[in-house]
């Protein structure tokens, strides 16, 4: 049996934790060559695939990784989780949201789309949120609105590409176990005094009672890497343990 991901060049950013890692775990074992990025180089060791260092935020480092990688699937991981309301955000804050959340997919489309569009096809799939333009959490204004951005480029460059193969979804999961996740409940527990009653507040903002793993997310970016989503473009497909759907 073929792997779903057979004869597929994959691109994926922000790989060496958490949702990025997974999927690039969940790509090799779908039979995709995979080529495994990240700030930090150091975090993808032991990743069964090729594995170089890029930066999202970075024009020249995203170009060469492209270059290199070729891809037939680009999965735009990388991001970041500013915590606090309006009246905590800086301008430095908030740029270096959308540089890092938004205007790191612009790089990587950008570079990546012309050789799609040779080659007579790709997948983009984008990383927002939940909390994006779908649901607002609390005391995650920057964060919130760089993941709403993410489904409106998405939407762009599906519309403005479906008629020349090219596919670009994005994914809104809602709360995913990962490093960065655990350091949220850390420094939200200092801040009740308790790093257990933090973990329930994440805990109950899910309806299922529990947070996701990385690998239940990396399921569907591969669905959406696959040619098993054909038809599916455009949309921002939420997987948030009910989160949003009450
Ligand atoms: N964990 C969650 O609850 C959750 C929920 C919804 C969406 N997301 C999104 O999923 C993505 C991954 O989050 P996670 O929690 O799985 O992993 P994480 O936050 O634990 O890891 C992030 C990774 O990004 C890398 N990174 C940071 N800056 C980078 C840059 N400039 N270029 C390339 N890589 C860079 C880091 O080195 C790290 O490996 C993020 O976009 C995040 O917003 C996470």
């Amino acid at each position: 049996m073929p792997g779903r991901l057979e004869g597929k060049r994959a691109l994926i950013t922000a790989a060496g934790q958490g949702i990025g890692r997974a999927t690039a775990e969940a790509f090799v074992a779908e039979g995709a060559e995979v080529f495994a990025t990240d700030l930090d180089l150091a975090l993808l060791d032991g990743l069964d695939c090729e594995t170089f260092a890029l930066d999202a935020r970075d024009d020249a480092s995203v170009r060469a990784g492209v270059d290199r990688a070729q891809p037939d699937v680009l999965f735009n991981c990388a991001g970041f989780v500013h915590h606090g309301s309006v009246l905590d955000a800086t301008d430095d804050d908030f740029a270096f949201g959308f540089d890092l959340n938004v205007h790191s997919m612009f790089r990587t489309i950008r570079a990546a789309l012309p050789g799609m569009l040779e080659r007579g096809g790709g997948s983009i799939v984008n990383m927002s949120s939940a909390c994006s333009s779908v649901i607002g959490a609390p005391n995650r204004f920057i964060y919130g609105a760089t993941k709403a951005a993410v489904i409106g480029l998405t939407k762009s460059v599906a519309v403005d590409f479906i008629k020349q193969g090219i596919r670009c979804n994005c994914i809104c999961p809602g709360t995913v176990e990962s490093p960065s996740w655990h350091d949220r409940v850390k420094a939200l527990g200092e801040e009740m005094g308790s790093y257990d009653k933090a973990m329930e507040a994440f805990v109950a903002r899910q309806p299922m009672g529990r947070v996701a793993t990385a690998a239940e997310i990396a399921a569907l970016v591969v669905y959406l890497g696959s040619d098993e989503s054909a038809f599916t473009t455009g949309h921002p497909h939420i997987i948030d343990g009910g989160w949003s759907g009450q």
